[in-house]
C-alpha cells in the first residue's frame, strides 16, 4: 500500500500545466519577439529549464521590418515598432526548426500574416514536414503593420474564421494572441474559442506614442508603436481577468511580468501560464530565475500544485 507519493514526501510542487494536448513542465514561457527564434541565447541561460519558448512572429515571406528608429524606452516600459522583421517560413523551416530537436524545451511557433491564406500557407508548410514544434501562437494583434495583424484581432467574425481555418489544417494546439486595443477583449476571446482555439494569450502591446521635443517628431519612425513592460501590467491583469470569466479554454497572461509575484498576480486573475517578454531584454536569464522563485514560493506555501490559484481572485 502506498501511503505517500514521492511528491508528498519531498514536498515538491508539480508546476506543470497542460494546454491543448501538450504538457509544459512549468507555466513560464518566453514571449514572442523577446527571445529570437529560441536558438540565440543558449549560452547565456539554460533554455531547457523553460516551460516553453514562443518564437518571434514568422510570416510567409521574409520581412525587413520598419525603418529605424523602431525601439524607444519609456517610463516603466518600451515602445517598439519592429514591423514583423523575420526570415520567412521557408528559411525558418530550413535553418531553425532542425535546431529544436536538442533544445530541451517546447517551442511554440508564432505566426503572422496579412491575409487568411498567408496564415494558412505558413501552417501548411510547417505541417508538411516533421518537426518538434508543439503548437502555434496566432498573432492577430500586431499594431505595427498596415495590413493584417490587428485587422483580424479587432473583429470577432474574422477571428473566428481564421481560427477555424487554421484548426482545419493542424492538430497541434492553437493559441490565439489578443490585442488590448479593442472595445471588448472578452468578445474576441469568445470568437477564438468558438473557432476552436485551444488557448488565448493576452495581451499584446498597447498602442502608444512618444515625441522628441527638439525635432517634434515621434521617437519611432512609424509614429505609433506598441507599449510593453511593467507600465502595461494592470491592463494585462484586467484583460486576463475579463477573458478568464468569458471562456472555458486556458488563458496565458502576458504584459509587464518581471518577477514571480507578478506571475502569481496573473494566475489569480485567471492565467494558467504566463509569458515573460520585455524584461528579457534586460536579463535573458530572468525567466529561469522566475521559475526557481516560483518553485520556492510553492514549497514555502506547501502547495501541491499552482492551478488552485488560477482565477482565485476574490
Ligand atoms: C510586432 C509587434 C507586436 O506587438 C507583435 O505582436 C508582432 C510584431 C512588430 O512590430 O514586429
Amino acid at each position: 500500500m502506498v501511503l505517500f507519493t514521492m511528491q508528498e514526501i519531498l514536498h515538491l510542487t508539480d508546476i506543470s500545466v497542460k494546454i491543448g494536448n501538450i504538457r509544459f513542465k512549468n507555466p513560464i514561457l518566453t514571449a514572442s519577439g523577446t527571445f529570437g527564434y529560441g536558438t540565440e541565447v543558449d549560452k547565456i541561460t539554460d533554455v531547457s529549464k523553460l516551460g516553453g519558448i514562443v518564437t518571434k512572429s514568422i510570416t510567409l515571406l521574409p520581412r525587413e521590418g520598419n525603418p529605424p528608429p523602431r525601439i524607444v524606452e519609456t517610463p516603466s516600459g518600451m515602445l517598439n515598432s519592429i514591423g514583423l522583421a523575420n526570415i520567412g517560413v521557408d528559411k525558418y523551416i530550413k535553418e531553425k526548426i532542425p535546431l529544436y530537436s536538442t533544445i530541451g524545451t517546447q517551442i511554440i511557433m508564432n505566426i503572422a500574416g496579412s491575409t487568411m491564406d498567408e496564415y494558412s500557407d505558413i501552417v501548411k508548410k510547417v505541417e508538411s514536414i516533421s518537426s518538434d514544434i508543439v503548437g502555434y501562437e496566432v498573432n492577430i494583434s500586431c499594431p505595427n503593420v498596415k495590413k493584417g495583424g490587428m485587422e483580424f484581432g479587432v473583429n470577432c467574425e474574422l477571428t473566428q474564421k481564421l481560427t477555424e481555418k487554421l484548426k482545419s489544417i493542424t492538430d497541434r494546439p492553437l493559441i490565439v494572441k489578443l490585442s488590448p486595443n479593442v472595445t471588448d477583449i472578452a468578445a474576441i476571446a469568445q470568437s477564438a474559442e468558438e473557432g476552436g482555439a485551444d488557448a488565448i494569450s493576452a495581451i499584446n502591446t498597447v498602442v502608444g506614442m512618444s515625441i522628441d521635443l527638439q525635432t517634434r517628431k515621434s521617437n519611432v519612425s512609424t509614429k505609433f508603436s506598441g507599449l510593453s513592460g511593467p507600465a502595461i501590467r494592470p491592463i494585462g491583469i484586467a484583460s486576463v481577468y475579463r477573458v478568464f470569466q468569458s471562456v472555458n479554454i486556458p488563458v496565458i497572461g502576458i504584459g509587464g511580468i518581471t518577477n514571480s509575484k507578478d506571475v502569481i498576480e496573473y494566475m489569480l486573475a485567471g492565467a494558467l501560464a504566463v509569458q515573460i517578454g520585455t524584461t528579457n531584454f534586460r536579463n535573458p536569464g530572468i525567466a529561469v530565475s522566475i521559475i526557481d522563485d516560483l518553485v520556492s514560493y510553492s514549497e514555502q506555501n506547501n502547495y501541491n500544485t499552482l492551478t488552485d490559484l488560477v482565477g482565485a481572485v476574490l
